[in-house]
């Protein structure tokens, strides 16, 4: 059987990695969150000081780039593979709303994607990954064979981001978690390296009204197709 690339890109919480997850799995493919990698050197520069309440040193941040190796580990109970920093699990650190506040700053650092893209573009030299992002099917696999583009309302999205926090038992409000979204996918969509935008060849899916299992069953037969 081919091996393809599936490229899922889209906006903050439309579940993109629920679907991700399902796909790798149905086809034993790599699953590769490319957010987790953002978010874990948004994490090293919180833990080295690099940012304060209202300030980001780049520079420092940069100048320390090749301080951080970044690997995923699979976790055969949870079906999934969890973040490594420096030989550091930090897959529920790097999940805190504290972190999603600062991770689409530190993604406006080209240096930083500079360097999470070649990474990522080692990860799936061989094909059979599903990789989700936000310039998977701009920058790091335009030759994708399937790429997927995921929206929601606001609303949704951030309903679901809500719930999922509550679960873990984090202390936050419907309001910051809305908020969160939407400033993360401004801050996104407007940067000038590598911007959240749906390649030309890109199949959108509005998932506002869908329920997990029908948009699985809708990508199945769009991936079946490739193959
Ligand atoms: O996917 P997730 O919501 O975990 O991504 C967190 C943030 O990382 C995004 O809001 C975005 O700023 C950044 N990101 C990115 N490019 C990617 C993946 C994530 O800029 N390929």
């Amino acid at each position: 059987n081919k091996k393809i690339t599936i490229a899922i890109d889209g906006f903050s919480s439309t579940g993109k990695s629920t679907i991700a997850k399902l796909l790798a799995k149905k086809y034993n493919y790599i699953y590769v969150d490319t957010g987790a990698m953002y978010r874990a050197v948004s994490l090293f520069a919180k833990n080295n000081n690099f940012v304060g309440v209202d300030f980001l040193d780049s520079e420092k941040l940069v100048s320390n780039l090749d301080k951080i190796s970044l690997s995923f580990i699979f976790n055969e109970a949870l079906g999934f593979a969890e973040m490594f920093l420096n030989n550091i699990n930090v897959e529920s650190e790097i999940r805190t709303l504290e972190v999603s506040q600062l991770v689409s700053k530190v993604a406006t650092i080209s240096e930083v994607r500079k360097k999470l893209v070649a990474e990522q573009q080692l990860m799936g030299k061989e094909g059979g990954i599903v990789m989700d992002g936000r310039d998977i099917g701009t920058v790091v696999f335009p030759d994708a064979e399937l790429k997927l583009f995921m929206t929601a309302s606001a609303d949704k999205r951030a309903t679901r981001r809500y719930k999922e926090l509550l679960e873990k038992g984090d202390d936050v409000s419907f309001e910051e978690i809305l908020f969160n979204v939407q400033e993360r996918d401004r801050i996104d969509s407007t940067r000038e390296d590598s911007p959240l935008v749906q390649a030309e060849d890109a199949i959108g899916f509005d998932n506002s009204d869908m329920g997990i299992d029908e948009q699985f069953e809708r990508i199945c037969t769009l991936v079946d197709r490739k193959l």
